[in-house]
Formats: C-alpha cells, sequence, structure tokens
C-alpha cells in the first residue's frame, strides 16, 4: 500500500490532516528508507494520526520519534512511536533526542510553523541527522504569512533565507566569492514544492566532468577550421571520402 492508499483509507486509525499533493512528495523522498533501521522524527504530534501513518509506512524496523510542546500529547506513545514533549526551539531538548534515539536519519518539521522555530530546529537538526538522511519542512507557505514571522519580502522568512543556502550549495563554482562550508561540503540536493521543502544530505567525492564517449572527427573539425574554410574542408573531406 502506497502512502497516499494509507492515508485515504485511515478510517479507524488517529486524526491525520495533511495537503493531498504532499503525499507524492513524501512517497517519492521516504520510499527508500522504507524497511529500514531508520530513526524518523516528527516535529508537531497533534493527535498522533501522523506517526501512527509513518509506523505503518516505514515499517517494523523503523523508531518514530514526535515531539511536541503540547504535554497532552505524550498519550498517544505506543509500541514503536515513541512521543517526548518539547519546544521544537530549544536545542537542549533536541539534544536529548539524539542522546535517547541517537542519530536521525530523517527528520520532517510539522510543529509551529513559526520563521524562528523552522530556522532553530533546522540549525540544530541539519549537521545532526545521518549523512545521507532527509530534513523536510512542511507547511511551508506560513513563510508567505506575517503572522508566523514570514511575508514575501521579509528576509527573515523561511524561503527567503533557503535561498542563501542555494547559493551554498554552489560554493564551489562561485570562483571563491562564497567558501565553501558544511552546508556547501555535505548537501546533495535541495527540492522545493509547493508548501514542502526538501534537503538531502550527500557529499559528492570528487567534483569532476570527464568526457566519455568516441569523438566525432567531423565535428573536431568544424570546431578547429574557421568558418571562411569550412565549405572548402567539406569538398576535401567529400574528395578524401570518395
Ligand atoms: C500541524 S500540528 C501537527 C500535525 C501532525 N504532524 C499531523 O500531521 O497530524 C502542529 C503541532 O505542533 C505543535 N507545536 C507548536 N509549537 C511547537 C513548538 N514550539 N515545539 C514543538 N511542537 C510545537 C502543536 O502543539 C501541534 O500539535
Amino acid at each position: 500500500m502506497n502512502l497516499w492508499q494509507d492515508f485515504t483509507t485511515n478510517k479507524d486509525g488517529r486524526i491525520i490532516n495533511k495537503w493531498e499533493h504532499y503525499f507524492p512528495i513524501y512517497e517519492k523522498h521516504f520510499s527508500p528508507w522504507r524497511n529500514k533501521t531508520i530513526t524518523f522524527i516528527e516535529i508537531g504530534v497533534s493527535q498522533g494520526g501522523s506517526l501512527q501513518m509513518w509506523r505503518r509506512f516505514f515499517g517494523p524496523m523503523a523508531t518514530i520519534v514526535g515531539i511536541d510542546i503540547n504535554p497532552t500529547c505524550a498519550r498517544y506513545e505506543e509500541l514503536g512511536i515513541h512521543i517526548r514533549v518539547g519546544d521544537q526551539s530549544n536545542h537542549e531538548f533536541l539534544k536529548t533526542l539524539i542522546d535517547e534515539f541517537g542519530t536521525p536519519d530523517i527528520v520532517l518539521d510539522d510543529g509551529s510553523h513559526q520563521m524562528d522555530h523552522l530556522v532553530k530546529s533546522f540549525e540544530f537538526f541539519y549537521p545532526n541527522i545521518s549523512k545521507n538522511g532527509l530534513y523536510v519542512i512542511e507547511d511551508l507557505h506560513t513563510a508567505c504569512m506575517e503572522e508566523y514571522g514570514g511575508g514575501i519580502n521579509n528576509p527573515n522568512s523561511f524561503i527567503n533565507l533557503s535561498k542563501e543556502l542555494i547559493d551554498r550549495l554552489y560554493a564551489d563554482h562561485s570562483r571563491g566569492v562564497i567558501t565553501p562550508d558544511f552546508f556547501s561540503k555535505n548537501t546533495f540536493g535541495i527540492s522545493y514544492y509547493d508548501s514542502v521543502l526538501v534537503f538531502e544530505r550527500g557529499t559528492i567525492p570528487a567534483k569532476v566532468a570527464p568526457i566519455v564517449g568516441k569523438p566525432d572527427f567531423s565535428y573536431q573539425l568544424r570546431k578547429l577550421v574557421p568558418p571562411v574554410f569550412q565549405p572548402l574542408a567539406k569538398k576535401l573531406k567529400r574528395l578524401l571520402l570518395s
């Protein structure tokens, strides 16, 4: 069963509330992690339905951890689902999660959606997820909204802040303008979707661009011969081949 089918047939499980178009995005990025011994952390438990869905999706080998600032969420802990109460912007609290559950492979931020909280959680978790792990932010349309500390022209919206991360991803090609940092050296890709942002950790061991395959000599010749002599070169080639 894929994630979308799981969501649409969730009649007896706890409440899940997610935009429909998130499901193909999650299916694409999360599928390779199914049935592996992974640690998945979701920020924002609400009524616990999404944690149940992630457990069904990732399978019995996954450690599913939910965190929420609301202490009543602790009641949704069950077999295979751990819930810890704390603030997503508190680095000391976040560190206790690493101490207890180890390095997370995937972190999904569906918490307060406040810009300063998004930044705090990202700053802590991104260097602390596994080296090929994923960091995902859900409902990022709040970056367009002032009540969440965002706004289209607000430099502190997570979308605007993330534009600098794109530059840092390209640091190696910036001709010294940007010094490659941890993010540059440990990020494989960034995927933007409507309301969802996915960061893929990964290192590229050697950035090289070899030329492979059989050379086409007439192409090489065209590059060598100045345009004015090309009709002559063509005639010569025909003569040689006839
Ligand atoms: C959108 S709901 C989570 C929905 C859930 N992930 C789902 O898909 O069913 C957001 C949750 O984030 C929690 N939250 C708000 N501020 C928080 C903070 N600073 N730290 C951790 N959790 C927070 C709220 O209590 C709420 O339960």
